[in-house]
């Protein structure tokens, strides 16, 4: 007699689905701070609608049977070209916090960015997932010494490359948040947030208002890359001058991201900024997008559109808080087999083939 395995509840599930299984596990708080966005929320609503104006066309009879997901990204293999985009507190979505989600990570070969903001620290993530590749993502903090000590911290344990976020030198007005504020519960923390605080004398809540630097300029990431044993990728760049830019500056990589729409309310959509950012990059460095990617076939896009990678940040915290581990792994299978189903649909055997897709906007 066969025996039948009990389904996992998650792994035929949609992201939205894994999202609709996830807010009423939510605290109030928590799910303002996870799914809200800067003011009206326009751009988050535009970062999703905007992957579905562009419709990519099928190439039929190219005897393309099955796709691989298969890539490369700063010189080492990715199973899926969709990586974690650094969120803070994955403790308050699921008590494995960042340790499930790294292990998740590792076990559908794509890298975590880790936030410096996290519930947990580089050294713990190694421990989660020694196998698994990691970035650490960073604000640049008045204390330079105080970065200086975490990026050390990132090398010693294994991570591969930095991500210098610099779209926030104030966070962005938030009122689903203001008006729904939360308490970070007993054990749960923010360690490099502690640390840095406590070099400083400064109290942690005030992270934004007084450690991170807010007044960043191009010199200060050309002295980070210079400084940094580690490449270095630049995260928030609108601008197709500020993608060239940053090249310029010595990053290895861009990523077009507003945050998710979470710090200025009306600015465009990643997918109406990623075309003219990678046409500036013209093929120095890998360029990355993330904001409202919630679909294989956002992934196509994105890809046709020239993005070496795309990140999910919501989605994953969702799954983490649906399903911890199983409920990250289920939102980044879910996502490799709808990519792979588009790209076998539109014509491509692999990622390569995908840049060549033609997109009906
Ligand atoms: C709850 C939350 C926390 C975030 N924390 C950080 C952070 O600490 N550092 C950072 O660079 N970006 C942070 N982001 C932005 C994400 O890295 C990413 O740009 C964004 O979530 C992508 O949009 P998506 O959520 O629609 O996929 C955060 C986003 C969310 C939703």
């Amino acid at each position: 007699m066969r025996s039948v395995m009990p389904a996992d509840p998650l792994s035929d599930l949609s992201l939205d689905e894994i999202e609709a299984r996830a807010v009423p596990l939510l605290d109030p708080g928590v799910l303002a701070y996870y799914a809200g966005g800067a003011g009206e929320e326009r751009t988050v609503a535009d970062n999703r609608a905007a992957w579905g104006r562009r419709r990519p066309v099928p190439r039929v009879l190219t005897g393309t049977g099955t796709a691989s997901t298969r890539g490369e990204l700063l010189g080492a293999p990715l199973e899926l070209p969709v990586l974690a985009a650094p969120t803070a507190l994955h403790a308050i979505a699921h008590p494995g916090g960042e340790a499930a989600t790294a292990r998740a990570c590792a076990a559908a070969g794509t890298v975590m960015v880790l936030s410096m903001m996290g519930s947990a620290r580089p050294a713990a993530i190694a421990r989660a997932a020694p196998e698994g590749r990691r970035w650490l993502q960073l604000y640049v903090l008045r204390d330079r010494g105080a970065t200086d000590a975490l990026v050390d911290e990132a090398v010693a344990h294994g991570f591969e490359a930095l991500v210098v976020t610099v779209d926030t030198p104030i966070m962005g007005m938030r009122p689903r948040e203001e008006r729904s504020p939360f308490a970070l519960p007993p054990g749960v923390e923010q360690p490099v947030v502690g640390d840095a605080a406590a070099r400083t004398g400064v109290a942690p809540e005030r992270f934004f208002a007084d450690l991170v630097d807010p007044a960043l300029g191009w010199d200060d990431l050309e002295a980070l890359v210079a400084r940094a044993p580690l490449p270095v990728l630049v995260k928030g760049i609108h601008h197709p001058d500020d993608a060239r830019r940053a090249v310029d500056a010595g990053a290895a990589g861009v990523i077009v991201s507003n945050h998710g729409g979470r710090q200025l309310d009306g600015v465009p959509a990643t997918a109406d900024l990623l075309g003219p950012a990678v046409a500036a990059v013209g093929g120095r460095v890998p360029v990355l997008v993330d904001g409202g990617i919630r679909r294989g076939i956002d992934v196509c896009v994105a890809l046709a559109l020239g993005a070496d990678a795309v990140l999910v940040g919501r989605p994953v915290l969702y799954g983490l808080a649906a399903g911890g581990q199983a409920g990250v792994e289920a939102v980044l299978d879910r996502l490799r087999r709808e990519l792979a189903g588009a790209l076998v649909l539109l014509g491509c055997g692999d990622l390569a083939a995908a840049r060549g897709i033609t997109l009906w906007s």
